[in-house]
């Protein structure tokens, strides 16, 4: 049976599952995008880094195992982590999980490349004293002439918190204490992140309601606050945002690339277990894959995400439509859809693959639905916007990023349509343009 759901330009592992995008940089002239794999099943069991690189951010090859869980400090896996370039090496830092009948325990661990294809495990380090063993995802980066690292931590009253170290020469760290901590981090923070805009640093965490008592994660999230560094810790100056308001979008990771960007991945799932059991992929052989990338700036203290140049430059016009009512097809292409309206839009309404997702705008109100691969039943995620100006909705095979006024508001979903070619249909009152482009890609990904 061909696999219509395989998609072209969301990074897919050849086998097995895929979660958080790890180790993001730029080595040798290309992108590393390291990730969470397990390459024996569907399932969570195995967790090693397996590696995309690419030389343009568009066309990536997979090149299999690069850390895999052979030493006694990482048995239960090679968990979640961030890399540098120093020196000419790779930096790599992961977490080292593993378990016992004591209970689980965790490392923060070293590991260099010089060539991007053979990695040489180094140091590791422990937990401090005044934190639990859901102690993980280093993310490492030069601020104030110093290395930092943050970890996605939990206190001894299991409430989530973030932990930071600093280091001047990336092997031996020192615990500096607690760099944020809010009731907002629930019980573990997973995956922390900081980007630096200068005057303003952004602070992304990945907040998770557990039960502690049977360690399985209930729900989770990745939001956002804007800051500053002060003093070793972070003082926000904002609420806690979403970074995503669409179903599948988790543990994202950020890096400067050579361009000076700061290009954001993540994990293009939110999948509960029951979901993941009946993800359609799985009868190939795989599961999930990670967002495309994305470009985050800060303008006028405002976070927007925004889709790639290299993509946009690859958009090949098909039709502009300037009518009520536009219907088009998809066959085997990544379809780009761009509405710019000329006035306020008061309502739309947006229906993909037969009414599979829809996307319907009203009453200041966004409402994006897809239909559960479980039951059939429709899902939605809401959203309170004043004003739209621009919609860009990449369409893939079988997921959705929909991007909201240049990137202000961001919805990534999976969506699993019964058919391979789809028809799609926008329907709106208010004068607009609407442009459908295909977005040409080389070769096939992964
Ligand atoms: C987030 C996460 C990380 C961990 C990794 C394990 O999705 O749970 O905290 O390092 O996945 O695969």
């Amino acid at each position: 049976m061909k696999n219509h759901y395989k998609n072209k330009i969301h990074l897919e592992p050849p086998q097995g599952l895929i979660n958080d995008p790890n180790g993001l940089s730029y080595f040798n002239g290309e992108y590393y995008v390291f990730h969470q794999w397990n390459r024996f099943s569907c399932n969570h069991t195995y967790k090693e880094w397996g590696l995309f690189k690419s030389k343009d951010l568009l066309t990536w090859e997979h090149k299999g195992s690069a850390i895999l869980p052979d030493s006694q400090i990482d048995s239960h896996g090679v968990y979640s982590g961030s890399a540098v370039v120093a020196e000419d090496k790779l930096r790599i830092f992961y977490t080292g999980n593993t378990k016992s009948k004591f209970g689980r325990k965790s490392y923060q661990c070293l590991v260099e490349s010089e060539d991007g294809q053979t990695f040489i495990k180094k140091s590791s380090f422990e937990t401090p004293n005044n934190l639990t063993e859901h102690h993980r995802d280093p993310k490492v980066f030069y601020f104030n002439n110093t290395w930092h690292m943050l970890i996605g931590s939990q206190n001894l009253n299991d409430r989530g918190t973030i932990a930071l170290y600093t280091s001047d020469n990336l092997e031996e760290w020192h615990y500096q204490g607690i760099f944020f901590e809010s009731p907002k981090l629930e019980q573990m923070c997973e995956c922390p992140d900081l980007i630096d805009f200068g005057e303003q640093q952004v602070l992304l965490a990945c907040p998770q309601k557990r039960n502690v008592f049977e360690d399985t994660a209930i729900s989770s999230y990745s939001g956002y606050y804007i800051g500053k560094i002060v003093n070793q810790s972070f003082q926000s100056f904002t609420d806690f945002s979403s970074v995503d308001d669409g179903f599948d979008f988790y543990a994202p990771q950020t890096f400067r690339d050579p361009k000076g960007r700061c290009l954001m991945w993540a994990w293009m799932s939110r999948m509960s277990e029951q979901e993941e059991q009946a993800c359609p992929t799985k009868m190939f052989g795989y599961m999930h894959c990670l967002t495309m990338p994305r470009e985050v700036v800060l303008e006028n203290g405002v976070l927007l995400q925004k889709p790639l140049e290299e993509f946009l430059n690859q958009r090949r016009t098909l039709e502009i439509d300037y009518s009520n009512w536009f219907i088009f097809e998809q066959k085997e292409d990544v379809l780009l859809f761009e509405v710019d309206f000329f006035e306020t839009a008061t309502k739309f309404q947006m229906e993909l693959a037969e009414g599979n997702v829809t996307l319907t705008y009203r009453n200041n109100q966004l409402s994006l639905k897809r239909q559960s691969w479980l039951d059939n039943q429709m899902q939605a995620k809401l959203i309170k916007i004043k004003e739209i100006k621009k919609l860009q909705a990449f369409i893939d095979q079988s997921s959705l990023e929909i991007f909201i006024n240049n990137g202000e508001k961001v919805m990534s979903l999976r969506y699993f349509p019964k058919t391979p070619n789809k028809v799609h249909q926008f329907n709106c009152d208010t004068n607009h343009k609407a442009t459908l482009s295909k977005i040409e890609i080389g070769e096939e990904n992964g």
